[in-house]
C-alpha cells in the first residue's frame, strides 16, 4: 500500500521549533514559530487559565459528549467577543473546532460543499498554512496584492482594485487583525472600503481572526470583522484561542458562520455539523470549557483581559524598543516599520541566505521569509540582535 508515496515535505515554522530545541548555544534566540514569550523566555499557562482549570476540575461530574457543535456557553462567549452585536444572532452559528486550524478546515470543507472546487484569494503573502488547508478541501488558491516590501506596509489600492474585479463565486480570506507573516495591517477607514466592496462584488468575506487583542486591544482588533461581517449578507469567521488564551495545546477555536437569514443559517449548519461529525465527530472540550469559564466570570475575565494586555503591551515595546536601537546603532530608518506593524508579526524583508547566515552565525532563528515573531525578543539581548540583523543585512 504504502509503497506509493514519497516523502511530504516537512512543515517549516514547526521544523524550526525543533532545530531551535536542538541547537546547544545559550546565546541563541527564537524569533521562530508564533507563540508567545515573556521577559523569561518561556510561554506561561496565564493565571486565569490556571484558575479556571482548577475550578474545572473542582466541579466537574462527568466526561460525557456534548454534541457536534461543542460547549455552547463557550459558542455564545466567542460570538460577544468576536462579533459583538455587530449582525443579528438569529443569523449567525457557531461551532467548536479543534484550534484556529480546524476552524478554517472544516469552513473550508463547507464552502467546497457550497460552491465545489471555487477560488479563495489569499493575501500575498499568507500563512503558510492557509494554502494547503483550501487546497487539501478542494478548492482553489489565488492570491491578492497585500504586502509591499519597499514601504513595508499594505499596497492598499492595488489590494482593492484586486477585490473590486471578484465575483460572488469568490472567496476572500482576511486576516481578521495582526497580519500573519508581515504585521501591516488595514486602518479603519481601509476596513471601511474593504466592507464596501465586498458588499458591492457579492464576493465571500472569510475572516481568518487568529490573534484577537494581541494588536491593538479586543475592540480594535475585532474593528474589522465586525464592519464586514455587518456589511454583507453571509460572512465566516475562523477564530483561535490559541494565542489569546494562550491555549496552543489544547486546540481550541470556533468556525462562525453568517447567513442571509435564519432559515438558510440552519440549514448551512446542519452541513457544516455533517462535516464535523464526519472528521472528528466532535470537539475536544477542555480549551472551550476554559474559556467559558473566563469570559462567564466578571473577575476571571478582568484578570485575563489584563494579562492580554500586558503580553500587547509588551510585544509593542519590544517594537519600539529594537526599531529604536537599530536607529540608534545604524543612523537609518530602515527597520522603523517594526515599530509601526502590529501583532506578533514583522516581515523584514530579508533574503532567505541571510536567514540561513543569522541563523548559523548568531543563532539567531527566524521563518525562512525573514518572518520575526517579536514575543521572541530577549530584552536584554535588543542590542546583540540589532548588531546581528545589521551585520548580517549589509
Ligand atoms: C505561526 O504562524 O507560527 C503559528 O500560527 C503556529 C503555526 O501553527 O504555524
Amino acid at each position: 500500500m504504502f509503497e506509493t508515496l514519497s516523502k511530504a515535505p516537512g512543515d517549516k515554522i514547526l521544523a524550526l521549533m525543533g532545530e531551535y530545541a536542538a541547537d546547544p548555544r545559550p546565546t541563541k534566540i527564537d524569533l521562530g514559530v508564533g507563540v508567545y514569550k515573556d521577559e523569561k523566555g518561556t510561554t506561561p499557562i496565564m493565571s486565569a487559565v490556571r484558575k479556571a482549570e482548577e475550578r474545572i476540575l473542582a466541579a466537574e461530574k462527568t466526561k460525557s459528549y456534548l454534541g457536534i457543535a461543542g460547549n455552547k456557553g463557550f459558542g455564545s462567549a466567542v460570538l460577544d467577543l468576536t462579533l459583538g452585536d455587530s449582525v443579528d444572532r438569529s443569523r449567525v452559528r457557531i461551532a467548536q473546532a479543534p484550534g484556529g486550524t480546524g476552524s478554517l478546515w472544516v469552513l473550508m470543507q463547507l464552502i467546497n460543499r457550497a460552491r465545489p472546487g471555487t477560488t479563495v484569494w489569499v493575501s500575498d503573502p499568507t500563512w503558510p498554512n492557509h494554502n494547503p488547508i483550501a487546497e487539501n478541501s478542494g478548492l482553489a488558491v489565488a492570491t491578492y496584492p497585500y504586502f509591499d516590501p519597499e514601504t513595508r506596509g499594505v499596497r492598499f489600492t492595488e489590494m482593492l482594485a484586486a477585490l473590486d474585479q471578484l465575483g460572488k463565486d469568490d472567496v476572500v480570506l482576511l486576516h481578521g487583525c495582526c497580519h500573519n507573516p508581515t504585521g501591516a495591517n488595514l486602518s479603519a477607514e481601509q476596513w471601511d472600503q474593504v466592507a464596501a466592496s465586498l458588499a458591492r462584488t457579492g464576493a465571500l468575506p472569510f475572516i481568518d481572526l487568529a490573534y484577537l487583542g494581541f494588536g491593538d486591544g479586543l475592540e480594535a482588533d475585532a474593528y474589522g470583522t465586525r464592519k464586514v461581517v455587518s456589511s454583507v449578507p453571509e460572512a465566516l469567521v475562523a477564530f483561535s484561542g490559541s494565542k489569546n488564551f494562550g491555549l496552543y495545546r489544547e486546540r481550541i477555536g470556533a468556525a462562525i458562520l453568517i447567513a442571509r437569514d435564519a432559515e438558510q443559517a440552519d440549514i448551512t449548519q446542519s452541513q457544516l455539523l455533517n462535516i464535523i461529525r464526519g472528521a472528528y465527530s466532535q470537539p475536544p472540550d477542555h480549551g472551550a470549557e476554559i474559556i467559558r469559564t473566563i469570559l462567564e466570570d466578571a473577575d476571571l475575565r478582568t484578570e485575563w483581559e489584563a494579562e492580554l494586555n500586558q503580553m500587547r503591551t509588551r510585544m509593542v515595546h519590544l517594537r519600539e524598543k529594537l526599531a529604536e536601537t537599530i536607529r540608534q546603532r545604524s543612523n537609518s530608518e530602515d527597520f522603523d516599520f517594526i515599530a509601526d506593524h502590529r501583532g506578533m508579526f514583522s516581515l523584514l524583508g530579508l533574503d532567505s541566505a541571510t536567514v540561513e547566515h543569522l541563523k548559523a552565525a548568531n543563532g539567531v532563528y527566524m521563518v525562512g521569509d525573514s518572518r520575526i515573531n517579536v514575543a521572541g525578543i530577549p530584552e536584554e539581548r535588543v542590542g546583540d540582535l540589532a548588531d546581528a540583523l545589521l551585520a548580517a543585512n549589509k
